[in-house]
């Protein structure tokens, strides 16, 4: 065979195993393929050569430039298969199918107002109106239209937090409000009967706190105002609340209690959910739970607001939330609520 040939073949398989070796991406390869092995490619242009070749050399040359062919298409393939596992692999890393997902921390409501959203809701389906007021309230709508005047012995069960100081003439100062009940007031003065709200609010009060009293508290207030509205009236829609948040089994006990805008009043109390009224550590072994304050609205506070007692009358109730969500969820210290440990809050998650 012509030296010149075999030095042809020879070359052409130096520079193209050493290109081969330079290719790192399916790109350079691909490249690579059509510049050696093409239909137009080197070897081809090497194999279109054999014919002119003395007839006695062709037989060894094209065994040769076929033993080339050949041995680059597997050096060819097998670096293509290099490479694609390279890249799955170098991918796994980016994206392991099997690791666990990454924890997604997701807030939860705090108990008190998922309470809150628990009541309104039972209030609202019984054709009750969800409204908001003010947290800064005047003395007069805080106390004075709610038949507790000035320097009146009953301010005592509202120690207040004032934001302006009572003056001696009892004007309207402002205090954060000490109760929801003031909006009783500003929706006698704003709507006409019939009325149905249920009002939901921060209180907030001058006390020292322990286990059952924070300084600052949620309240749900309830107004219901027509004609002919009885202490019946108050009673069925108090004991139909009970039995939707604690459960259709619940028995509602009234009885007395004082608060200057309401005559008659009284405290609604349920039977134990836990120990359904046998006496247990939740009811304090007496089979009953207090709940809420009560009332039929007190006719000077009716007059009050330019109604005419004879002819409408109604009764407002309030509750405290943070209590409700105690005894729903047995919490044995209200200051939990306020005193932001996750731990705590996430329990009520739901
Ligand atoms: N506002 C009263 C309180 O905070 C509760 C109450 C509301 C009582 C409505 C009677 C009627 O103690």
């Amino acid at each position: 065979m012509s030296n010149e040939f075999d030095n042809k073949i020879k070359d052409l398989n130096n520079e193209s195993v050493h290109s081969l070796d330079q290719c790192e991406t399916q790109e350079s390869l691909e490249n690579w393929r059509v510049d050696f092995l093409g239909r137009r490619g080197r070897i081809a242009l090497l194999l279109r050569e054999i014919p002119k070749l003395d007839s006695k050399e062709r037989g060894d040359a094209g065994f040769k430039a076929n033993q080339l062919k050949n041995m680059l298409q597997k050096l060819f393939d097998q670096k293509v298969q290099d490479l694609n596992s390279l890249i799955s692999s170098e991918n796994n890393q980016e994206f392991d199918v099997t690791l666990p997902s990454r924890y997604i921390d997701r807030g939860t409501y705090h108990p008190t107002t998922q309470v809150v959203r628990e009541i309104s809701e039972a209030f609202y389906n019984m054709g009750f109106q969800i409204i908001d007021g003010p947290e800064v309230e005047q003395d007069v709508y805080n106390f004075q239209k709610l038949n507790i005047p000035a320097h009146h012995p009953a301010r005592d069960m509202w120690n207040s937090l004032w934001v302006d100081k009572l003056s001696d003439s009892g004007e309207t100062p402002l205090l954060l409000r000490t109760h929801t009940s003031p909006m009783q007031i500003r929706i006698l003065e704003n709507h006409k009967p019939p009325i149905r709200v249920l009002v939901p609010g921060k209180a907030y009060r001058y006390e020292a706190t322990d286990a059952t009293h924070e300084w600052q508290f949620f309240q749900i207030e309830g107004l219901v105002i027509d004609e002919n509205i009885t202490f019946a009236n108050l009673k069925g829609t108090l004991e139909e609340f009970a039995q939707r948040i604690f459960g259709e089994k619940r028995k509602a006990r009234f009885r007395c209690d004082f608060f200057p805008f309401v005559e008659p009043g009284a405290e609604m109390s349920i039977d134990c959910f836990k120990c359904d009224g046998n006496g247990c550590r939740v009811c304090g072994e007496s089979g009953w739970i207090e709940i809420l304050g009560a009332g039929m609205v007190h006719p000077e506070v009716l007059k009050g607001v330019g109604y005419d007692p004879n002819k409408y009358s109604g009764f407002a109730f309030g509750m405290g939330a943070e209590r409700i969500a105690m005894l729903k969820h047995g919490i044995d210290d209200i200051r939990n609520f306020y005193s932001n440990d996750l731990r705590f809050l996430k329990q009520f998650s739901y």
